[in-house]
């Protein structure tokens, strides 16, 4: 069987520091063989979430395709920028869109709780977007994600890459590839009982 990826960042900026390091993430979940879905999230043209708009409207078609995309995925592969010791608001926003119970694809389960995930984070800082990842951790438990142990933090990340993207310190492209790859080797393991 082979398992299905859905990968994005926190961060939708031209020169993401972050998409960057997620497609080197990305690259080592292929190597073993995982489909990988790139999804930037600001195409999702998400509203800030609002529950007067939800009453209103329902869930808008960003949070229904996101909600979609989740429930045929197996894991989430998730660059985590630092925006104040936290997440952007742009990954927040759509992890709350699509918690939300309007479409859940699995009769008794919210949209997250078949996922497995790994998390990486880049930032200029020393701290290298830590903090961002701990706190998205607590966000992923309450969701019901199943947090894999292998993780990256990179720092100095505007100093990291070399004009074609790829990592300079090969030591740090190994590691970040190993935890793409790790995600792939747990959600095989759980994927029997949620398929
Ligand atoms: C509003 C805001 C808050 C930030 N807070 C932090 C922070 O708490 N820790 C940190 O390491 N970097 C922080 N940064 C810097 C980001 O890490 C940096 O802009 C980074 O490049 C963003 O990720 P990206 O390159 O993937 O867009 C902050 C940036 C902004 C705009």
């Amino acid at each position: 069987m082979t398992i299905k990826i859905l990968a994005f960042s926190g961060s939708s900026r031209r020169g993401s520091l972050n998409q960057q390091l997620l497609e080197v993430a990305a690259a080592g979940a292929r190597a073993v063989g995982a489909d990988v879905t790139m999804l930037r999230l600001a195409d999702l043209q998400l509203p800030l979430y609002d529950g007067d708009l939800e009453v209103a409207d329902g869930l808008p078609p960003g949070a229904l395709r996101l909600q979609r995309l989740l429930a045929s995925h197996h894991a989430l592969l998730i660059a985590t920028p630092e925006h104040n010791g936290g997440p952007t608001a742009l990954l927040k926003n759509a992890l709350d869109w699509a918690s939300r119970p309007a479409a859940q694809a699995r009769p008794g389960s919210g949209a997250f709780a078949h996922l497995s995930a790994a998390m990486v984070s880049a930032s200029p800082g020393l701290l290298a977007g830590i903090r961002s990842q701990v706190s998205l951790q607590i966000v992923l438990n309450k969701l019901g994600v199943a947090i894999v142990p292998a993780s990256f933090a990179l720092p100095a990340a505007h100093q990291a890459f070399d004009e074609r993207g790829a990592l300079k310190d090969a030591g740090a492209d190994k590691a970040v590839r190993a935890v793409g790859s790790a995600l792939v080797l747990a959600a095989g393991r759980d994927a029997p009982a949620n398929s």
